[in-house]
């Protein structure tokens, strides 16, 4: 990140604004950090001690805890709004009236009601743009698996088994997600997302069951649920997430088709090499072949995703995803909630 005003080429530095200076809020820093077109020029959190440490750390040039001041400053171009679900709203409202362009994290809201209010703010202001975070839009080792299942590679219909459970080392931190949100809202939407974007096809239909294993879950509130979903080409899957102090992590992720079998093994469930990167492990039937075909990858590049956003700034990409694809994913992950959230 830039640290001084002065600059040989004429390439345009944007000023970032970070809001929320927690988990994502330092993933998205570390992430942007190597970029010589970014300048971090405030960090913010109501947690002013959280703000003081990532200003120190990252070399913001000022921090604050009321984020109304810094969607304000004149000279902020870009703020990344890195706060729980129920906060997306209201502060994205602030920066689209201040003419700020935006990164805001998933999901875009913690309701239908409020997800809504979100779509029809980000339409009604096109001079400010905003990409919602589905950081795996921008994983290489997703791009890569989307370009050979969209290519036939493994044929048509699909089977997609999905997994991400968590066995919590901070379980307090889990808790304040669940009181928020859910695990199938929170990070059900990126795969709901996949779905989609691996088969071109619409999700047709979506069912769920869930439990709440955890004694300080509140009544109406899950820790763990499984989702199904039949899409408009015939294919289905699953997807399982689980935070808990007793359940094991683990991370699936497999395509199934008539011609073949798809599995991402990441980078960190790698016996070896693993500084290699992801692996994706292609299996051809009826020639009965295995690839292993290793990408250099990074889990969640943040840098990538916030150059996707300049991009739309400077009018080169229309931004992956597109809102319509947000809302498709997030509305599905909603009725799938309240499935669940109903049999519970
Ligand atoms: N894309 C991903 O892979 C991914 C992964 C984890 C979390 N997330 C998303 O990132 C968001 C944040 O999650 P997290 O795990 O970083 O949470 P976190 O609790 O670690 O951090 C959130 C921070 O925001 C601060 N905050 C809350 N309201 C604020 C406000 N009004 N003004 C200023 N600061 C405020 C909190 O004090 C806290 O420090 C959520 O929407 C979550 O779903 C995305």
């Amino acid at each position: 990140m830039h640290q001084t005003h002065v600059h040989s080429t004429f390439k345009k530095i944007y000023n970032i604004a970070l809001i929320g200076c927690g988990y994502m809020g330092a993933t998205h820093l570390d992430g942007i950090c190597e970029k010589d077109n970014v300048m971090l020029r405030c960090v913010c959190d109501t947690h002013i001690d959280r703000a003081r440490t990532f200003a120190a750390k990252y070399h913001a040039q000022g921090y604050e805890s009321d984020y109304k001041k810094v969607v304000s400053m004149e000279e902020v171009d870009i703020v990344i709004i890195a706060t729980y679900p129920s906060t997306h709203l209201e502060i994205l409202r602030e920066c689209l009236i201040h003419g700020k362009h935006v990164l805001c994290e998933k999901p875009i809201a913690q309701d239908l009601e409020s997800g809504r209010a979100i779509v029809s703010l980000i339409k009604s202001h096109p001079e400010c743009k905003v990409l919602i975070g589905y950081i795996l839009r921008h994983n290489n080792t997703y791009q890569r698996v989307a370009e050979m299942i969209r290519s036939g590679a493994i044929g048509s219909p699909i089977i997609m088994r999905m997994s991400q459970n968590h066995h919590t080392m901070d379980w307090q931190r889990y808790l304040n997600l669940i009181c928020e949100t859910s695990p199938i809202l929170d990070c059900g939407v990126h795969y709901l997302d996949v779905m989609r974007w691996f088969t071109v096809a619409e999700i047709k239909e979506v069912s769920g069951i869930g439990l709440k294993t955890e004694p300080d879950v509140p009544e109406g509130k899950y820790n763990y649920g499984i989702i199904t979903t039949r899409m408009t080409d015939g294919s289905i899957a699953y997807y399982e997430a689980g935070w808990s102090n007793t359940m094991s992590s683990d991370n699936l992720k497999e395509f199934i088709g008539p011609k073949g079998r798809i599995r991402i093994v990441y980078q960190m469930s790698r016996c070896n090499h693993q500084e290699e990167g992801d692996l994706i492990e292609y299996y051809t039937y009826p020639e009965g072949k295995y690839e292993i075909i290793n990408v250099n990858c990074n889990r969640k590049p943040t840098g990538e995703q916030l150059q996707e956003l300049i991009d739309m700034i400077q009018g080169k990409k229309f931004g992956s995803p597109k809102i319509e694809d947000v809302w498709e994913s997030f509305q599905w992950a909603v009725k799938a909630d309240e499935i669940i959230k109903n049999k519970l």
